[in-house]
């Protein structure tokens, strides 16, 4: 690459040229065989991540916000009741709560981990409290040892939000086993992304299963028999099929992600820079590669001025921002997630970067940072 050349956020051109004849020809026997809704792929992928993971069932719904909403559902979570989770995060994931018609209590982050801080969640809990939705941020594994204990203390359903971090280990567990549900995303930026929207619910919980199946399908138990009110929220079989080929992948792609990761620490961690954690006992599938530094702004700058991807997640908590005014949060209740708002940048990372364009996006920081 010359010097003068951009590198962008996410780059999927390559993957998408080595799969699409493979998943044309599934789709095209879909189209044989004119099973397009809960088809052949549907069901198998569901299989292959329940083993992928290690849970008994998986569901695929229409994408993660769903699989978290549905979660609730089926956890008969509602008006009146309670459920904590982190301000630093996607909006899904408290967006939910809301849904449900229950009530969000936000707790603060770790600095190191970006993840919730399961040392603040035990004086959030109250007689309301139902259920913990802790959020595996930018891949990094929460550690679900300490959050599994403190539900079980208090007999909380956990809501694993696994929705950007497919295939990312806690002790040996992938994410999405270790709570009572896990919820996933498909959307094309994710580790394990497809070309749309996509989602799936996993559980060991047979009857949360059976649940979910039926939510997703407006609540039919059988063809026009209406149990309760669900939803349309069915994974798409031509998503399905190209899942399948890219599952198949993704063991050897978060490796790449994580070699590309240590190329950023090598070249970052001698600046004034906070390079990302890496989880005490497990492994991060970084779908995001986020930096601290204290001239973020003007990393930032330079970074667009050289046409390089960058973005900010999350500039402002959840629990402060407008839609919440009404639960009185303020600025004190969250000094971690409010300081980071404004020293976070995620960098480019996907498993076709190159080694010039990691390098590329280093020298550009190097003329900010020293
Ligand atoms: C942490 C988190 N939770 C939930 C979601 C929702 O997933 P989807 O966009 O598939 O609805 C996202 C996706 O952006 C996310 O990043």
């Amino acid at each position: 690459m010359t010097k003068h050349e951009g590198v962008p956020y996410l780059d999927l051109s390559k993957e998408f040229n080595s799969l699409k004849e493979e998943w044309f020809a599934m789709i095209c026997e879909d189209g044989a065989r004119g099973s397009w809704i809960l088809g052949p792929n549907v069901h198998a992928f569901e299989n292959e991540v329940a083993e992928f993971v290690g849970t008994r069932h998986a569901v695929g719904v229409a994408n993660g916000t769903d699989a978290l909403y549905l979660s609730l559902r089926a956890l008969g979570i509602g008006p009146g009741d309670e459920v904590i989770t982190t301000p630093y995060t996607f909006f899904s994931t408290s967006e939910v709560i809301d849904m449900v018609g229950a009530t969000p209590v936000f707790v603060d982050i770790e600095a190191d981990t970006f993840n919730i801080n399961p040392a603040l969640i035990e004086s959030a809990i109250n007689s309301r409290t139902r259920a913990i939705i802790p959020v595996h941020l930018f891949g990094n594994p929460v550690d679900m040892t300490a959050i599994n204990a403190i539900a079980d203390r208090h007999s909380l359903a956990v809501v694993e939000d696994a929705a950007q971090a497919f295939g990312a280990q806690h002790d040996a567990k992938r994410v999405g086993s270790m709570g009572t549900t896990g919820c996933f995303s498909f959307y094309p930026t994710k580790v394990l992304g497809c070309y749309g929207d996509g989602g799936l619910l996993t559980t060991n919980n047979d009857e949360i299963a059976e649940a979910v199946r039926k939510l997703r399908n407006h609540g039919a138990a059988a063809a026009f028999q209406h149990d309760e009110v669900g939803m349309n929220s069915r994974l798409d079989e031509v998503q399905a099929a190209l899942l399948r080929l890219k599952l198949k992948s993704l063991d050897k792609n978060i490796a790449s992600r994580q070699r590309i990761a240590g190329l950023y620490d090598d070249r970052l961690s001698k600046l004034e820079i906070t390079c990302p954690s890496r989880p005490a006992n497990g492994s991060h599938a970084f779908n995001l590669y986020t930096i601290r530094s204290s001239k973020r702004d003007a990393v930032r700058q330079a970074l667009m001025d050289n046409a390089i991807g960058n973005s900010t997640c999350y500039p402002l908590p959840l629990a402060l921002q407008e839609v919440y005014q009404h639960l009185d949060y303020t600025t004190d209740d969250f000094p971690v997630s409010v300081a980071l708002g404004s020293e976070v940048v995620s960098l480019p990372v996907f498993p076709d970067m190159t080694e010039d364009q990691v390098d590329r996006v280093c020298q550009v920081i190097e003329q900010v940072v020293v």
